[in-house]
């Protein structure tokens, strides 16, 4: 066996077509995965989605971490990970995914879509007369490599688009705004709000009870970034006194969402199972394998992370 092998985890059984699309790539490298690890000396990388805790204390000769997808918040502050090269996904096939699932939210929104949903369980013929899409205000908050062509997308549809990011964005069609003077600024002007912020100490309930009484009643909320980056009895508690409208949300903060949860109960709030976008093997191993190639001629990764920053 090679001394120069990768260790695959994910909880998603995804490890062959992962194994099959790397071997594509680079044919020389060693791909391993449980309970098949050999010596855990030969570890140099790891493509891992959310490895149980102590993980990589045992491969000391780790040199990359790759994130089998775009938030890494499972893998900083970890105490069995010394500091390595660390990188994340960023492929096309995850920006498109990322930006139909947020085009779907926002649209279903902005053509009242729930109402006909709810008005067809009645068997009742309800007409609401359509709005331009320019009279509809979306706020995406977090214009990074997933939010920042969402927002590019619904602004050429034609949405009025504005967009929150820890520094200035330029993005064609939205308006940029920034710190917390901004976030307030956006929160209390824009009747669907979308959150695509990564969970970082500093985002960790970022929207909360005073945020959401920011918002305008009957706002339409969409998270598709981490559950933990609402405070979740803020939200159920705005939900139910119809202060938040409606709400898609694809990620929370125990998953899966357990029986019972009140989420379930409401009608007004549509739930999908973090599912808004994944990696494609086929496509994002071409990066997988740069990444291992830069490494080993001493060069950072593709798609860096920086653990301080958190995302
Ligand atoms: P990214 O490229 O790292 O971008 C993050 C964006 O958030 C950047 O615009 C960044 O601002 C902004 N941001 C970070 N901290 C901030 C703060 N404290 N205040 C204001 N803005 C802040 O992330 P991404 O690839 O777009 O992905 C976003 C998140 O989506 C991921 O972290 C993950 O949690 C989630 N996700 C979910 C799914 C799903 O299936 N539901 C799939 C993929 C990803 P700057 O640009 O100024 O740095
Ligand atoms: C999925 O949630 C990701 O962060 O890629």
């Amino acid at each position: 066996m090679s001394r120069d092998a990768l260790v695959f985890y994910s909880a998603v059984d995804d490890s062959v077509a992962w194994r099959e699309a790397l071997a594509a790539e680079l044919p020389d490298l060693d791909f391993r995965v449980e309970p098949d690890l050999g010596d855990p000396a030969d570890i140099r990388y790891a493509l891992c989605w959310t490895p149980p805790k102590g993980f990589f204390a045992r491969f000391p000769n780790l040199q990359l971490v790759t994130n089998l997808g775009a938030g890494v918040d499972a893998l900083v502050r970890r105490d069995d990970l010394a500091p390595v090269k660390f990188s994340r996904l960023s492929d096309p096939g995850m920006v498109q995914m990322m930006t139909s699932y947020i085009v779907f939210a926002v649209t279903r929104y902005a053509r009242d879509i729930p109402v006909y949903e709810r008005a067809k369980r009645r068997g009742e013929w309800e007409y609401v007369h359509p709005r331009a899409l320019s009279d509809i205000t979306v706020a995406v908050l977090g214009l990074g490599e997933l939010g920042g062509p969402a927002a590019r997308t619904l602004a050429q549809m034609g949405f009025t688009v504005s967009g929150w990011s820890r520094t200035p964005k330029d993005i064609p069609g939205v308006t940029s705004h920034t710190g917390r003077e901004g976030l307030e600024h956006v929160l209390a002007t824009n009747e669907i709000i979308v959150s695509l912020v990564p969970l970082t100490l500093e985002t960790q309930r970022l929207l909360g009870a005073g945020e959401f009484g920011l918002m305008r009643k009957g706002v339409k909320f969409v998270n598709a970034s981490r559950g933990a980056v609402v405070d979740e009895a803020a939200l159920i508690e705005a939900l139910a006194s119809g202060h938040i409208g409606e709400a898609t949300l694809d990620v929370f903060e125990t998953e899966p969402l357990p029986a019972g949860h009140p989420l379930w109960a409401f009608e007004n709030v549509m739930i999908t199972p973090h599912m808004a976008s994944i990696t494609v093997p086929k496509l994002a191993a071409r990066d997988v394998a740069e990444s291992i190639r830069r490494v080993r001629q001493g060069l950072p990764p593709l798609h860096e992370v920086d653990p301080a920053r958190g995302y």
